[in-house]
């Protein structure tokens, strides 16, 4: 299998997934590095897919702990992994965040009031939870204060599918705009 065709499969199955909650491409690991120079990992929904632009995308909250890490270290790692076909997806990239500005707006305008309650509180995330309650905003624009689209533009993608006889693994990398790759030990 080529490098273009193992991304091309991978563009097909998170395109399905974003329309599916219970599909695992639908919920990878974003990896960042901590301020304290350790992997940092969490779950994130994926939101939106470009396949020419090679983007990943997730929304969040700009007050926490991953924003101000990728302002020190934009280079990311998100982690997929397919149960069903047994593939693993690690793909690198560099992110930028958009925060109050027409991007974010963009994004803001289409999330329903249920998800733009995810962005109430007033208190920040991670922070050591408040003695009496939280504080929540009843002000939608404070809340769009709250909110970042996270965009990665990935590059490389260490693909692992496994077998019963040999588990086969592929390195795409993106270089002068194509998928170029080779094949490496498992
Ligand atoms: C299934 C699941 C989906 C999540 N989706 C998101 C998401 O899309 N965006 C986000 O910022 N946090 C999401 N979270 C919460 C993060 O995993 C994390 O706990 C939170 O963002 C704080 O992370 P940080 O302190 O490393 O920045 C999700 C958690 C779970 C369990």
């Amino acid at each position: 299998m080529q490098a273009a065709q193992i991304i091309q499969d991978f563009w097909d199955s998170l395109k399905d997934s974003l329309k599916e909650f219970q599909n695992p491409l639908h919920l990878p690991v974003f990896g960042t590095i901590s301020s304290r120079q350790v992997p940092s990992l969490r779950k994130v929904v994926l939101r939106e897919v470009n396949i020419e632009k090679r983007f990943l995308v997730f929304y969040s909250d700009y007050r926490t702990s991953k924003i101000q890490e990728l302002k020190v270290a934009p280079r990311v790692c998100w982690l997929f992994y397919e149960p069903e076909k047994e593939r693993q997806y690690r793909v690198y990239g560099d992110t930028k965040v958009y925060h109050t500005n027409e991007v974010a707006c963009k994004y803001w305008k289409k999330l329903s009031y249920q998800d733009q309650k995810e962005y109430h509180l007033r208190s920040t995330p991670g922070t050591t939870y408040p003695k009496d309650k939280l504080e929540i905003e009843t002000d939608s624009q404070e809340a769009y204060q709250n909110f970042c689209v996270v965009i990665t533009q990935i590059d490389e993608v260490d693909y692992l599918e496994l077998g019963v006889e040999e588990h086969f693994r592929y390195l795409c990398t993106y270089q002068q705009q194509e998928w170029v790759g080779k094949r490496l030990v498992p």
